[in-house]
């Protein structure tokens, strides 16, 4: 795979609007550009009976306890019952409205590894962390106390989304360079750690990602795709945006 492109669906949708968002979607299976739906769990069956096999699915969170008395949570053996093959881990809207801090995030990744769900770890610095030029040693933390060495045998089997917090949901994306300038830093930090042998790590960019600009950020050397919100809620723009990555990939 060189691109995932991936849609996050946050807490949208419903059964009627997975019907005619599917029925919109037309690719054609393409083991370099792989498409990725994360709704909410509660909508995975409508997914798995709805769309075609290609298209990946995905949860965006998972609990730390495999079964129990967890009110509300949702285990990973759970999501594996529903076809999951990713699992958003660490998203900035569950470490500021949920509390989850990196041990907790850490504790949710080896989970999804252990179940053999690839977790997409999203780490991203805070508009003041910028300006205080704290980006780099933020996310090396993110990154340092989360991925353990001992978790990862295959860099295959996990992805990092860099999303930058002042550019979720509010129109402002990174340039593309200023993007790909921490996507190198990722990729030296999984190398340093011992994170990764081959560079084979996807790392994918988020916030407010469309279709006007996801060709200048797929251009970049270290960008292999995108985790999209509020694009990929309109079906004709995330497979715009889809078909962009396969352009590029072709090129
Ligand atoms: P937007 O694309 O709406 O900025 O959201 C990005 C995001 O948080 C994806 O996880």
């Amino acid at each position: 795979m060189n691109y995932l492109i991936a849609a996050n669906w946050k807490m949208n949708g419903s059964k009627e609007f997975i019907e005619s968002y599917l029925s919109a979607i037309n690719i054609e299976d393409n083991p370099d550009v792989k498409m990725l739906i994360c709704p909410p769990d509660c909508y995975l069956n409508d997914i798995n009976s709805n769309a075609p096999t290609i298209i990946s699915r995905g949860a965006q969170n998972l609990s730390t306890s495999s079964e129990g008395a967890y009110t509300g949570e949702v285990s990973s053996e759970m999501l594996i019952d529903h076809s999951v093959e990713y699992v958003i881990v660490g998203h900035s809207e569950r470490r500021e409205y949920h509390n989850e801090t990196n041990d907790l995030v850490a504790i949710k990744f080896k989970r999804s590894i252990e179940a053999n769900i690839k977790p997409i770890l999203c780490v991203g610095e805070s508009l003041e962390q910028r300006q205080r030029g704290e980006t780099f040693d933020h996310i090396r933390d993110q990154i340092e106390s989360v991925i353990k060495k001992d978790m990862i045998n295959k860099s295959d089997r996990y992805v990092i989304a860099y999303e930058p917090i002042w550019a979720i949901g509010t129109g402002e994306t990174a340039t593309p360079d200023m993007a790909n300038e921490v996507h190198v830093f990722i990729n030296q930090t999984l190398y340093d750690n011992g994170l990764t042998q081959d560079n084979n790590v996807i790392i994918i960019y988020g916030g407010s990602v469309n279709s006007n600009n996801a060709s200048d950020l797929f251009k970049m050397s270290h960008i292999n795709g995108a985790l999209i919100g509020g694009a990929s809620l309109d079906a004709y723009e995330f497979t715009k945006i889809y078909n962009v990555a396969e352009e590029i990939n072709n090129e």
